[in-house]
């Protein structure tokens, strides 16, 4: 109903990170590279961690604590208090509540920023839980977050707007058991190599490049650890290229950055998988911007934002194509919150296209101040 945010001088910005997905620890190091840059003269910043469990609590509003050091990875820990969002309409007010003590308050908060990857924060879940509250975040609201989260969805979506995606085949639940010979024989219709994923998950999480059918049980197996839903893909062999895509200011169309390029360099990472995305850095080589002739450039950013609009996504996102030797742009993924510590390829792609790191961080906390809450 109302039409934009109260008119605080320095709004107050809840830091939201942690999280019960696999992807817990990198969110957490984007939360460090997110303490560390806001312009606390313009926010006044209220930082607040989920543990791997579930629980929301206060946590330091110190940005070394959350950073991935010699391959040790940052988590928030249990402790006795939880803090509660506000639950109703009317009532911006944080609370925390410890054992044994009244619950205090907190203050209220104009506006979140939800740092989290993965299923219970990057899927719509927690967005969700926002809009019951009309509490302003950034990003992407209920739908585009959950179509974004999951590959099938996603290639739903973009199939329909006429967007150039790869074949896929989708088993849920128990498919495989019941019908392995049906599924074996859809899915050698795709060739070889294949790439099995869970339908929701990230960081290449429970991702295997399968080379030969005999392989496909245990690829499956292992896509289910993380989500009973499994799409299974063809191999697309082209180069590895991203695209920024930050929401346009006062109604304008969203914006696309310079694309970037992932080259994966030891021969020991047949793709880019969770280890050469976080933990072994001499494996991959992210060239920012990529070198591309001018049209291909142009394309790329022209599926990039159609792919951003596709899902009616704001905010931001990342969208992840194979541009093959033809020149053919194929999208592989969107995500609606990408990797944001300042060395991300989302920043990256800004920062070469002229946005540094914390006006970034001002543009989609601005964005987040100016939307409408309720219907859009
Ligand atoms: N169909 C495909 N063809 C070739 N490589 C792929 C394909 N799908 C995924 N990959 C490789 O696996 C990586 C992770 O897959 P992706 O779908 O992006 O999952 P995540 O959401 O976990 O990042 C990609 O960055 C790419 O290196
Ligand atoms: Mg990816």
């Amino acid at each position: 109903m109302s039409t934009s945010a109260d008119s605080v001088s320095r709004p107050r910005v809840l830091i939201l990170f942690g999280g019960r997905s696999g992807e817990h620890a990198i969110s957490c190091a984007t939360a460090g590279g997110v303490l560390r840059a806001i312009d606390r003269e313009r926010y006044d910043v209220l930082p607040i961690g989920i543990t791997p469990q579930g629980r929301w609590v206060r946590v330091a509003d110190d940005p070394d604590q959350w950073r991935i050091t010699d391959g040790r990875l940052p988590e928030v820990t249990e402790v006795p208090e939880r803090v509660l969002l506000p639950q109703e309409v009317g009532s911006r007010e944080v609370r925390v509540i410890e054992p044994g003590l009244p619950a205090a308050d907190l203050g209220t908060v104009d506006v979140v920023l939800p740092l989290l990857h993965g299923p219970y924060g990057e899927d719509g879940t927690l967005q969700g839980m926002l809009e019951l509250a009309d509490v302003r975040y950034v990003g992407a609201g209920v739908l585009a977050s959950a179509v974004g989260m999951d590959k099938h969805f996603m290639k739903v979506a973009l199939a329909a707007a006429g967007l150039p995606i790869g074949p896929y085949q989708v088993l849920r639940g128990t498919d495989w058991q019941s019908d392995t010979g049906g599924i074996r024989a859809r899915v050698e219709a795709l060739g070889l190599p294949l790439f099995v994923k869970p339908a929701r998950a990230g960081s290449s999480l429970g991702i295997t490049r399968v080379t030969d059918l005999a392989e496909l049980p245990a690829a499956i197996a292992e896509a289910q650890r993380h989500d009973p839903k499994v799409v299974i893909e063809a191999g697309i062999v082209g180069r590895e290229i991203e695209c920024a895509v930050l929401g346009g200011r006062s109604g304008a169309r969203a914006r696309a950055s310079l694309p970037g390029e992932i080259v994966v360099t030891d021969a020991e990472h047949t793709f880019y998988d969770f280890e050469a995305k976080y933990l072994d850095e001499s494996a991959v080589s992210l060239q920012c911007p990529a070198d591309l002739p001018a049209d291909v450039t142009a394309r790329v950013q022209d599926v990039a934002v159609r792919t951003f609009e596709s899902i009616d996504c704001e905010g931001l996102a990342r969208v992840d194509v194979f541009v093959t030797e033809g020149g053919e742009v194929v999208v592989n993924e969107i995500n609606t919150m990408p990797g944001f510590t300042p060395y991300s390829m989302y920043p990256r792609m800004w920062q070469e296209s002229g946005i540094g790191y914390p006006e970034l961080l001002d543009e989609l906390l601005q964005l987040a101040l100016e939307r409408p809450i309720g219907l859009r």
